[in-house]
């Protein structure tokens, strides 16, 4: 039976929320040529479950100075052999108490750690503290009546002992002690010690340092300095509340990690070794990462799988393939086997029992259960390798899949490119960094692609426009590209936005577009990130058959319905500066409801943005709407993304 159903904009059937009313006021839209017919009783095909997920590497402090929540840089005195570290440390500026540090190459925590600093104080007092200072990353936040967890290695040099050493944070613009904590004296071995520091009754603030002391004359050996805030479900070396968060309400499915080029390196001695990424933070020796920093390694591999657990994501696991950033490979053959054996090494860390070796070993570093694994990609981007040793029939990734597939027979496995002869991926990773233009010119993309082949996972896509975070323009094209990888989620069967971090302060970002922002204290999604937002809230379980019509180039739609709660989602991106009427005509429904939901995402100029200052210029609006029953009509506003939730069956 053909179903006809009405929304009449501006008369009164509609019960709006009050901040909405403006986004549905608009004259009833009379007679417009521009239709879409939904055929509710066709669906196509199913939308992929795992449709929308998340690609992550340490790229603009994503981890270091973002997501992992250590508050002091670089704990480890990285870059020791040139003391570089004193570029992030300095000595508290007090030279009355005769301060000085050194390196000591002879003694340190740990194998991965075998170097301290040593500070030496020759008058110290408990007037007249000193030691040094660390800015944190770019700040540390304070808040009112919260307790931070303090941790540092100490070893006495022999000499004389300069007693208790304090931890403070310190209000850069008052000198304000605003919190701190005491470790004992050192002992003649190393030793971890550890404190909680409280604030007090204090105003937020990210405009601290954090001051480490001696009050007595002495000199003394330490190591691994840590400060931890409040973490997400309070876990032992955690994540950032606020970008938990912000990432929960994407609903994803999946996350991609460890990179991205993060996992490549930028030579082969770079390469993403997850071994040094486990145990205990003292056995982590750190590595450089192709962004220009060096990684802490605090976010290894068990944490990249407990971000997995806490947000109800499937791992994507990338494990290295051989290629490095300076386009150097380790030839197929003999040479790759090492890496091939750690490969799975890896998976079995992942999703060995206890009584596997490396289970037993995940299992002491504190995760007994095994992780659920389905997909592992093999390298990254190994379309740039210029000698084509992924891709041939003998190549790269032939050695790893024949090795994974014998071992894991069930896993899915993911090549970053097409490859010849018989071993064939299960899926490929596509990857694209575009324009508005050429997003819009291409959202029919995979509609012509075959679908004999392997499976699509896009693995990294965005809109480049706007810095350090896309501006309204992008979201509009990242919306319209969305439509259709959803409407050709059959093929498509996983998509992420990369980058998904970055820190604001220019000193930290090397990539000009992402989708989350953030200061030590704050974070703010992109209009980008409100887009993803609702297309993956509200994403359904079937795509059924649609058809535009009589509309302008800029207009785009995706159609989806959840046939359990018989609802369904129509999308319209509507990415032109001009309103866009629209007849919605379902036919092939039973029944309607006569509420739904209109949320919408809106903005006078693509230039329009948000920022560290002002997060909250666009976001979504929700409507609740009532309808009488004929074809629904709506004028889209100018430059807006809109998903209609209606109940149909
Ligand atoms: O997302 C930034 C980088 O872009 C990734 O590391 C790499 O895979 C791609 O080239």
């Amino acid at each position: 039976m053909k179903f006809r159903l009405s929304i009449r904009a501006g008369l009164t059937a509609f019960a709006l929320v009050a901040a909405s009313v403006a986004a549905l006021a608009q004259p009833p839209v009379a007679n417009s040529k521009a239709q879409l017919t939904v055929q509710y009783n066709k669906p196509l095909h199913s939308v992929s479950p795992t449709l929308y997920g998340l690609m992550t590497e340490a790229i603009n402090h994503s981890y270091d100075g973002g997501l992992y929540a250590e508050l002091i840089r670089d704990r480890v005195f990285y870059g020791r052999e040139h003391h570089s570290f004193r570029k992030v440390w300095t000595l508290d500026q007090n030279a009355a108490n005769g301060i000085s540090l050194s390196v000591n190459n002879q003694t340190g925590p740990s194998n991965a750690l075998p170097y301290s600093l040593k500070l030496t104080a020759t008058k110290a007092s408990p007037e007249d503290p000193g030691g040094l200072d660390n800015p944190g990353y770019w700040g540390v936040p304070v808040w009112p009546n919260t307790t931070y967890h303090a941790s540092i290695y100490l070893k006495s040099t022999g000499a004389k002992n300069p007693g208790p050493v304090t931890m403070a944070i310190v209000n850069a613009a008052t000198g304000k002690v605003m919190a701190s904590a005491t470790f004992p004296a050192a002992d003649s071995h190393w030793k971890k010690y550890t404190a909680t520091m409280l604030t007090g009754d204090v105003a937020k603030s990210y405009n601290n340092f954090i001051r480490i002391t001696v009050s007595h004359p002495g000199s003394v050996l330490m190591n691994m300095v840590s400060l931890f805030p409040p973490t997400y479900k309070n876990q032992k070396d955690g994540f950032r509340i606020d970008l938990m968060k912000k990432m929960a309400a994407m609903h994803p499915k999946f996350l991609r990690f460890p990179g991205g080029n993060f996992l490549e390196g930028q030579t082969l001695a770079d390469w993403y070794d997850w071994k040094l990424t486990i145990g205990p933070n003292v056995d982590r020796p750190t590595h450089p990462s192709p962004w220009g920093y060096e990684s802490s390694d605090g976010m290894g591999l068990l944490q990249f799988l407990e971000w997995c657990h806490d947000l109800h994501m499937q791992p994507v696991l990338a494990v290295y393939a051989g290629y490095a950033l300076d386009h150097k490979h380790i030839p197929p053959g003999p040479q790759l086997e090492p890496y091939v054996k750690d490969a799975l090494e890896e998976i079995q860390y992942v999703t060995g029992s206890t009584s596997t070796k490396w289970g037993a070993v995940r299992a002491k570093d504190g995760h007994p259960a095994p992780f659920k694994l389905k997909y592992v990609e093999i390298g990254n981007e190994d379309f740039f390798d210029p000698s084509h040793s992924y891709s041939g029939s003998h190549g790269r990734f032939a050695q790893f899949a024949r090795a994974i597939r014998k071992a894991y027979p069930k896993l899915k496995l993911i090549a970053t490119m097409p490859v010849k002869g018989d071993v064939q991926p299960d899926i490929i990773d596509d990857h694209f960094y575009r324009t508005p233009q050429q997003f819009f010119k291409d959202t029919h993309h995979y509609d012509k692609v075959s679908r004999k082949g392997p499976k699509i996972f896009v693995g990294e896509w965005a809109t480049m426009q706007g810095s350090p975070t896309p501006d309204f323009g992008a979201a509009l094209s990242d919306a319209a590209w969305m439509t259709g990888l959803e409407r050709n989620s059959d093929l498509v069967i996983m998509a992420s936005y990369a980058p998904l971090f970055v820190n604001v302060n220019p000193m930290a970002a090397q990539w000009g577009t992402n989708l989350i922002g953030y200061d030590s204290l704050h974070s703010f999604g992109a209009p980008s990130y409100y887009a993803q937002v609702m297309f993956s809230k509200y994403l359904g379980n079937q795509v059924v058959a649609s058809k535009l019509s009589g509309v302008g180039p800029l207009c785009f739609e995706s159609v989806t319905r959840d046939a359990a709660t018989n609802t369904l989602y129509v999308k319209i991106v509507n990415a032109s500066p001009k309103a866009q009427p629209l007849t919605l005509h379902i036919e092939g429904a039973e029944a309607v409801g006569h509420s739904g939901t209109l949320v919408t995402l809106e903005a006078k100029s693509t230039h329009a943005t948000n920022t560290i200052t002002d997060p909250d210029k666009v976001v979504p609006d929700t409507a609740k709407v009532n309808w009488y029953g004929s074809d629904v009509q709506h004028s889209f506003a100018p430059y807006s993304i809109n998903v209609l939730e209606l109940h149909v069956r």
